[in-house]
């Protein structure tokens, strides 16, 4: 028997059938989903906008042969989180988490709740979620987590400190545990820079 690969059915193979993104409604999240739908990748789609993450919705599955999911919290809130992706029956290969807060401003105009925000959102969920599904890569022998740093998180910069910091906490976050996953075939990434083309 000949059995026939491409580097498109290795991928989904490997990080399908379905993929979590988290922060999918607009921008970069976005893309990473018409680039996972491309290679056939079902997606749970998860943003606050449910409007957009319906447009998204629409426009991928009319352009490839894909079932979609979404699910419409905020993601500052992890209990709310883990709610609803640990009901999740589907296949979990590959988690991209995209979702950020950023806001602008010296740390001593601040509110607490901002900076409190940062940590919920940059940090805490995406930490959180990489327990929960890594869970079941873990049973499966394979899988993918991408986790979106930043050059940012390179250095302390002013009106960023805090943003910048959670940034530098995802980088060597997945650098840590991309050395103790890949033992069990799962690949960690945490993406510094954007480039036009994913
Ligand atoms: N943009 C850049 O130049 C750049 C450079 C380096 C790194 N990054 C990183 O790349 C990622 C994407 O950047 P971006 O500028 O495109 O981010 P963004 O506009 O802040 O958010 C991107 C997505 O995340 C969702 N999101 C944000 N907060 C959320 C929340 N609390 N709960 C649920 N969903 C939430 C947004 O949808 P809803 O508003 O519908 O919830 C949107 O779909 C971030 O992690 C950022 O730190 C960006």
């Amino acid at each position: 028997m000949i059995r026939l690969f491409s580097p498109m059915n290795d991928f989904k193979l490997k990080y399908g059938p379905w993929a979590i993104i988290a922060g999918a409604s607009e921008g970069l999240g976005a893309a990473f989903a018409e680039s996972l739908a491309k290679r056939g990748v079902n997606l749970v789609l998860i943003a606050r906008r449910l409007d957009k993450l319906e447009e998204l919705k629409i426009t991928l599955t009319d352009d490839y042969q894909i079932e979609i999911k979404l699910i419409s919290i905020d993601l500052s809130d992890f209990q709310l989180a883990r709610q609803f992706v640990s009901k999740l029956d589907e296949d979990i290969g590959l988690l991209i988490y995209n979702a950020a807060y950023s806001p602008i401003s010296y740390f001593k105009d601040i509110e607490e709740e901002d900076l409190s925000k940062i940590v919920d959102v940059n940090i805490k969920t995406p930490l959180m979620l990489s327990k929960l599904v890594s869970k079941k890569m873990l049973d499966r022998g394979k899988g993918g987590i991408v986790l979106m740093s930043s050059l940012a998180g390179n250095q302390g910069s002013p009106k960023i400190a805090t943003y910048a910091a959670s940034k530098a906490f995802n980088a060597v976050f997945a650098e840590g545990i991309w050395h103790e996953l890949k033992k069990q075939g799962i690949d960690v990434l945490a993406s510094l820079y954007v480039v036009k083309q994913i």
